[in-house]
């Protein structure tokens, strides 16, 4: 039991470590045999384990919930890919099964039976059980202990505050409403992604605990880590890589990557809670034309709503909501609604009426509803593990959709309940598609189905077009739907330095499209905070910034003078390096790779940046070192090996080392690696106006050469998905008398560009 006073440090808290009492061992192999469905079985002592292969690189071991076979017909929406018929050469040694595919050997020893997991080519051990292998515990739950090496290095693991590397943590999955404090022990948040990538040296390989209960790792010891559920299967997927992208790419293989979002999402959001009536909304498109800063969408929090019932306007406040959104629409802005999950328990509401009255909400096994407490009092809170509930909820969209919306905010959807467990009682029933399973099993993935049940709904009614989905709770997968941002941070120096490597580790689990309240949610901004924050965000993938009632107001402007200078510049090259961004999530789409990569992803063999949190690379060409502290001017840079350009000053530098770069208040660092075209856009205000150029900057390597990709399509259908988009690979060689010759190399043409010429812009 947490507390918040000494109580949390009474000696009765000590000496109860986390131990293997109470938990029976997996025991030895009785049996071993092939099944129909490519299956290995494994019947032990202690249990029954499946060993099933998803390719050469991807391979699934599941122990089944205490003397039960394991369960792989049921993907809980998670999974995206099925097995796959590889190959497997299967030995039977006397102590042991050998399982081998071409990238990928599983070695099962049979007394006691233990799992190791090595690479096929090499013969390298990556990963095994060692004194402790898989087991059950007294009351349901499943844990296992793998053997770790001292130089190993943890990372994805969701949405988790702190640095990059997760060595060392004990980390706990419990989607969580965290107002406060998000610091490096606030363990539990939003969203609860159980996967995680090990980096040994330039070596990488996943895991993916595939389990929707409680899970908690624990990486605190020094040999081994420890993997936890508080029910269900033990149900593991292990991914070879070898490289980091692999392991990315075979992750996203399996639970979906994410859809390319419409151009609009990528632009300049602007939110606060609340926006409260439409002059006030109106006034606030306007300050951001007088002030010359871009701007593509603003948010309405829950004050839009009548009594904070969804689906509903307040009619005061926002007499002819379809008027404004029409008229902010023809100035190129979108709307974006909050809609939160709690359901006003008022008969007088249709969406109460309808939903109870035909079984779409929460209830438990005696058939009573279950009711919370939130923004608007008492509430019901849809089964959207239910696909008809889903339904209902995605059609209740055509509200907003036929207003012209395109965009849908979910809040709320851990889901937070006002109560001292801060969420669902754990003994409520879900429908679950005809599993009734309870909240304790699903709790987790509450927020990624009302996520899918908001997208599908807002696709089937936008005709075409693209929606964007914005979450704060989730599972993994959660990507195919929706964006994520980090909840409610505040408006702290440390936040900003942390909203870096929480979005790198949300990258690398899945998530390319995520960013962090800029400016900070909670507590009052200042103007230098605000810029540098800005500036920061600019460069994360969802750029937004949002803050609540009670802070003072953030908007780019507010603190006037460098800082309102500062923002709109950033605003502006927000919008400039759209082309080069959104070439990225086309290619997140196609690959997994995340958009903001950790430095190790692209310098896997360079050390020097494996626990690197506070600089990121954007795609593969650009190196990003936001200013973090308040005070400072200067700041040092690691520059992994080759040769860099200073984007601002153009200035070439020699890479392998740490260097100290001007960073006055209107500079973040940002390094463009040599030999690269990047493909940048002439200012524009929002992503409706046209582009009039398309730029290539050309910044040669040492021997003269450059190369980049441009990517675009129409920013706003599926229709890429069918092969309408264009893409070149755009190659640069340096002529005698230092001229530039460019060669475009289409890669695809099933889309014609809109940019209204192209300009090469040399550099060196
Ligand atoms: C939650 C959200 C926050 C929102 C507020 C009111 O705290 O995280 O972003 O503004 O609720 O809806």
């Amino acid at each position: 039991m947490a507390a918040d006073n000494s109580l949390a440090i009474h000696p009765d808290q000590y000496g109860k470590k986390i131990a293997a009492e109470g938990f029976t061992d997996i025991g030895s192999v009785k049996a071993f045999s092939r099944e129909g469905d490519g299956a290995f079985r494994f019947a032990c002592t202690g249990g029954i384990v499946s060993v099933l292969f998803y390719g050469e690189s991807v391979v699934r071991v599941t122990l089944g919930a205490a003397g039960e076979e394991p369960e792989l017909g049921r993907d809980k929406h998670v999974l995206v890919a099925r097995p796959e018929a590889v190959e497997v050469r299967v030995l039977e040694r006397d102590d042991a099964v050998e399982l081998t595919t071409d990238a990928l050997r599983v070695v099962v020893r049979q007394a006691p039976m233990r799992v190791a997991y090595y690479d096929a080519v090499t013969g390298e051990l990556l990963v095994g059980e060692g004194g402790r292998g898989m087991m059950h515990g007294a009351s349901g739950e499943v844990a296992s202990y793998r053997a770790m090496r001292a130089e190993d290095r943890f990372y994805g693991f969701g949405e988790k505050a702190g640095f990059l590397d997760k060595r060392g943590e004990k980390l706990s999955m419990w989607n969580t409403d965290v107002y406060a404090p998000h610091n490096p022990e606030t363990n539990e948040l939003y969203v609860s992604i159980p996967f995680f990538l090990t980096l040994r040296g330039s070596r990488a390989f996943g895991t993916f605990l595939f389990n929707t209960f409680k899970t908690a790792f624990d990486l605190s010891g020094v040999d081994e880590y420890r993997m936890h559920a508080e029910g269900g299967q033990f149900d593991t997927f292990f991914f070879a890589g070898p490289t980091a992208k692999d392991v990315v790419g075979q992750y996203t293989a399996l639970t979906g990557r994410a859809p390319i979002p419409p151009k609009w999402a990528l632009g300049y959001h602007q939110s606060r809670y609340s926006y409260e009536t439409d002059a006030e909304v109106r006034d606030l498109v306007r300050v951001f034309k007088e002030k010359n800063i871009p701007l593509d969408a603003v948010y309405l929090d829950i004050h839009y709503m009548h009594g904070y019932r969804v689906f509903t306007f307040d009619r005061d406040r926002f007499p002819d909501p379809a008027g404004l959104i029409a008229e902010l629409r023809a100035q190129g802005i979108r709307v974006i609604p909050i809609v939160d999950p709690g359901v006003k328990a008022d008969p007088a509401y249709s969406v109460f009426r309808e939903g109870a009255a035909s079984g779409k909400f929460c209830g438990f096994a005696d058939g009573s509803l279950f009711y919370g407490q939130v923004w608007p009092e008492k509430s019901a809170f849809p089964d959207f593990t239910d696909e008809s509930a889903r339904e209902w909820w995605g059609d209740l969209h055509a509200f907003y959709a036929d207003k012209g919306i395109e965009g849908i905010w979910n809040d709320m959807n851990e889901p937070s309940v006002f109560n001292e467990s801060k969420t669902m009682d754990l003994d409520v029933l879900h429908r679950n598609d005809g599993h009734p399973a309870t909240h304790k099993e699903l709790h987790n993935q509450y927020g990624f189905f009302m996520s899918k049940a908001t997208y599908e709904g807002m696709a089937r009614r936008l005709a075409g077009r693209r929606p964007f989905v914005l979450t704060r709770a989730g599972y993994s997968g959660v990507q195919r739907y929706a964006a994520v941002w980090t909840g409610d941070n505040r408006s702290f120096w440390e936040h900003l330095e942390m909203s870096v490597p929480m979005c790198l580790n949300l990258g690398l689990s899945g998530v390319p499209l995520c960013g962090a309240d800029v400016g900070g949610f909670a507590h009052d901004s200042n103007g230098e905070l605000l810029a540098r924050w800005t500036q920061a965000g600019a460069f994360l993938p969802y750029f937004r910034n949002h803050s609540e009632m009670k802070a003072i107001r953030q908007e780019p402007w507010m603190f006037g003078g460098e800082a309102e200078d500062v923002a709109r510049k950033y605003i502006q090259l927000r919008y400039r390096w759209l082309p080069y961004l959104y070439g990225l999530f086309a290619e997140a789409n196609r690959t997994g790779v995340p958009v903001m990569r950790p430095l190790f992803l692209e310098f896997p063999d360079d050390g020097a940046v494996h626990g690197l949190s506070d600089q990121f690379m954007l795609g593969s060409r650009v190196l990003v070192a936001p200013v973090v502290r308040p005070g400072v001017t200067k700041r040092l840079v690691y520059l992994p090996a080759g040769e860099w350009y200073n984007y601002w000053t153009d200035e070439k530098i020699a890479g392998g080392t740490h260097i100290v770069v001007d960073a006055p208040l209107d500079t973040m660092p940002i390094f463009v690696r040599a030999g690269t075209v990047l493909p940048l856009a002439t200012p524009r205000m929002n992503t409706e106006q046209p582009v009039e150029a398309l730029e290539l900057h050309v910044y040669w390597s040492a021997n003269g050469t450059a190369e980049g990709t441009v990517y675009e399509d129409d920013g706003i259908s599926f229709a890429y998905g069918e092969g309408a988009s264009y893409e070149e690979l755009v190659v640069a060689s340096r002529g005698e008398d230092g001229e530039a010759i460019l060669r475009a190399d289409v890669v695809r043409d099933g889309y014609e560009p809109k940019w209204g010429e192209r300009r090469v812009v040399a550099h060196g």
